[in-house]
């Protein structure tokens, strides 16, 4: 069987089409579950040292080594069993060490993986082990081998549960799927970003189970989502605001015929932006952003809870001479799971902002009593750098159109946004804007062309 991934940014969901109705798969309750994944960090257990022959000969050789040091300092011979007490507390030492390199390479922990919302608390909750949120957003990335096999393996994790979620749910085997793609993933490589984030969608894929994958364009399937809600022929405009990307497709569609996409255009940039830009604006200088001498990049790799390299710069600083209380806060905000917990604090803000004028935030994590507030006037200047870019491309979309559109559709989570809407309606004067399921657009999109 076939079915259609939504393998999104922030949240990923799938379906397919059954006796001609559309059955979203559940994942608990829920239609669409956190694109986040947990897995335990496996301690090596010193208790599991044992001497193989092959270690013993290591001792053999630092105890030879250092009779020879004896010898040349000229100095009396130590009693044997205290050089090799000696040499196997070096040995020890060194295979513990050889055991975490490997352990942390390792995709062995991932047979305990949690996903979602399950994925984020467990993390918050044990304070240990590793916490993977939206790797969609690093698929575009330079990577090392090491990194990228990572995240292939991740990957892999996320669409073998949903396969088997899905397998489980309809009683007969998945094997394919149309996975949804953005027209321009989020890449430090320009167009070979592009590349790499497909061969790792399926190479991930490939270890997930499925016999064979197809790609579509995320506003090409929300195009298809809206194809069958219109008796008349028409063209139009699709707008899909995600977590990670902003996508526009031009299509013809309704009216009983096939849809036709003509053209696509898109912009690596979505709902985590607004995040990072509420972080760095309203949360960032009560950590002393502008006015402690911390260089400004930190904040912004504090903020980038979606990169690993940035967040690992971060936890490596060290704020022991920052003046108080941001060397406090700093150091606070370096610990397990703080990172994720203040983007979480900004993301709710963000969402409290787009339905009423302010929002507060409590930072008990990082110290009683510190709060944020926060206005509709702080999230205009935050989003300004978003919004505006999306209305360059939507801009773009309507002079690259040989003529006006019938109406608009909109989807994608950041749709919701009033102020984002406002931006959709100036960019497109006097043209209708029909809202769809701003969640569930592309999956029921995916899920039909996933029947042909
Ligand atoms: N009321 C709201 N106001 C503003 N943003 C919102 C609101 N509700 C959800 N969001 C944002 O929507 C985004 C998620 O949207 P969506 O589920 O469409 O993304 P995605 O499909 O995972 O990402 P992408 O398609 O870019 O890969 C998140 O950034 C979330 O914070
Ligand atoms: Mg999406």
């Amino acid at each position: 069987m076939r079915i259609g991934i939504d393998f999104g940014t922030s949240y990923s969901a799938a379906a397919a089409i059954i006796d001609g109705e559309l059955k979203l798969v559940r994942f608990g309750e829920a239609r669409q579950f956190r694109t986040a994944v947990f897995f335990p960090e496996v301690v090596p257990n010193v208790e599991d040292f044992v001497l193989t022959p092959v270690l013993e000969a290591q001792v053999e050789s630092i105890i030879r080594a250092s009779r020879a040091d004896e010898r040349a300092a000229g100095l009396s011979p130590r009693p044997e069993v205290q050089l090799h007490r000696e040499a196997v507390r070096i040995v020890r030492r060194q295979w513990m060490e050889e055991q975490t390199r490997a352990a942390s390479a390792s995709v062995a922990s991932f047979q305990d993986a949690l996903f979602g919302e399950d994925a984020v608390d467990a993390y918050l909750e044990e304070g240990t082990g590793n916490l993977i949120e939206s790797p969609k957003s690093m698929f575009g990335y330079k990577l090392d081998p090491r990194v990228r096999k990572t995240i292939v393996s991740i990957a892999a994790h996320i669409l073998e549960h949903i396969r088997l979620t899905a397998t489980q749910q309809f009683g007969v085997p998945v094997r394919e799927a149309v996975i949804g793609r953005p027209v321009e993933f989020r890449s430090s490589m320009g167009p070979a970003g592009g590349d790499q984030a497909l061969g790792i969608l399926r190479e991930a894929a490939d270890i997930a189970g499925f016999d064979g994958v197809s790609f579509l364009e995320e506003p090409a399937a929300a195009a298809m989502a809206y194809h069958m809600q219109l008796q008349e022929r028409q063209r139009a405009i699709i707008v899909d605001i995600g977590g990670g990307t902003t996508d526009v497709a031009y299509a013809e569609l309704g009216g009983g015929l096939e849809p036709q996409v003509h053209r696509s255009w898109g912009l690596p940039r979505g709902g985590t932006d607004l995040d990072v830009g509420i972080s760095l604006y309203s949360f960032m200088p009560h950590f002393g952003k502008d006015t402690s001498g911390v260089p400004v990049h930190h904040f912004v790799e504090a903020a980038s809870v979606h990169n690993l390299p940035k967040q690992r710069e971060f936890r490596k600083q060290d704020y022991r001479q920052v003046d108080e209380p941001f060397g406090s806060r700093l150091r606070a905000l370096q610990s397990t799971g703080a990172t994720t917990r203040l983007n979480q604090s900004a993301e709710r803000v963000k969402i409290e902002l787009s339905a009423g004028p302010r929002a507060c935030a409590a930072l008990d994590f990082i110290e009683a009593d510190l709060a944020v507030e926060a206005t509709d006037a702080d999230f205009k200047v935050a989003s300004e750098d978003f919004l505006d870019r999306m209305q360059r491309l939507l801009e773009q979309t309507r002079s690259d159109l040989p003529e006006a559109p019938g109406s608009i559709f909109l989807t994608g989570g950041t749709s919701r946004s009033p102020q984002v809407q406002e931006r959709v309606r100036m960019s497109f004067p006097g043209i209708d804007v029909v809202h769809g399921d701003p969640s569930l657009g592309v999956v029921s999109g995916l899920a039909r062309a996933a029947i042909s």
